[in-house]
């Protein structure tokens, strides 16, 4: 079982989308893989969105950590019957963030090109850092997310982060596909396989499965 968190110290940067349609383009290229999300986040946006699409994501999804703090994580973890679970975390950093880091096999921050954004970065960064002393063979990718090629924020985003962490090939952009999808339970791969957005967010699940073996 592979494990990829997705953790950020500010809530609307992306977590959720990724998580998602990360998990629905890893289903679609990977039939045969059974793909789940694990939802950490009280509010449940992960859990609403793919119980909306009734399996139309082909990823299944189990609440967790649901005392909090996710003491019961590492077994609640196990309980579940899949290849790949993606964590989907809480908008701010907590002690579960830091537990969700550990079990990881690989870390994904999503970050979007403001100056708030990149500042909440440094603080997910040094969780991703952390978690590594417990283990130095897992890793951590910085996914650019929002990004708009036509502005001058969303150009100079990679090269910004890059003196953070790794930077993932992929670069997700603002597209109102990946929130259109969201709104009737699926993943872009599946709403619109033919799209630009779906396009960036296979090329990520490409990116994943090669670090991951899968
Ligand atoms: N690449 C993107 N293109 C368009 N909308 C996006 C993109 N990434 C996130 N959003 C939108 O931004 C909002 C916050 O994203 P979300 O994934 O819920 O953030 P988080 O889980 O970090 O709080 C949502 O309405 C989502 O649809
Ligand atoms: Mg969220």
């Amino acid at each position: 079982m592979k494990i990829i968190t997705v953790l950020q110290q500010k809530g609307g940067v992306g977590k959720t989308t990724t998580t998602v349609h990360l998990a629905a383009a890893l289903a679609c290229q990977h039939p045969h893989l059974r793909v789940a999300v694990a939802d950490a986040d009280p509010q449940g946006s992960a859990t609403i969105w793919i119980k909306r699409g009734n399996g139309g994501t082909g990823v299944a999804v189990h609440t967790v950590a649901a005392d909090g703090d996710g003491r019961n994580l590492r077994a609640e973890l196990e309980a579940i019957d899949a290849d790949v679970i993606i964590i989907d975390l809480p908008p701010a950093l907590e002690a579960i963030s830091l537990r969700a880091a550990i079990r990881a096999d690989l870390l994904l921050v999503p970050t979007g090109p403001s100056v708030v954004d990149l500042s909440a970065t440094k603080g997910a960064v040094s969780i991703c850092k952390e978690a590594l002393e417990y283990n130095p063979t897992k890793k951590y990718l910085l996914v650019p997310n929002r990004v708009q090629h036509n502005t001058a924020a969303g150009r100079e985003l990679r090269g910004a982060l890059a003196a953070w962490g790794p930077v993932s090939e992929a670069t997700l952009t603002l597209r109102v596909a990946f929130a259109e999808s969201a709104a009737v339970g699926l993943g872009v791969s599946q709403y619109a396989p033919e799209s630009p957005a779906a396009q960036e967010i296979g090329l990520l699940a490409e990116e994943v499965s090669r670090i991951l073996e899968i």
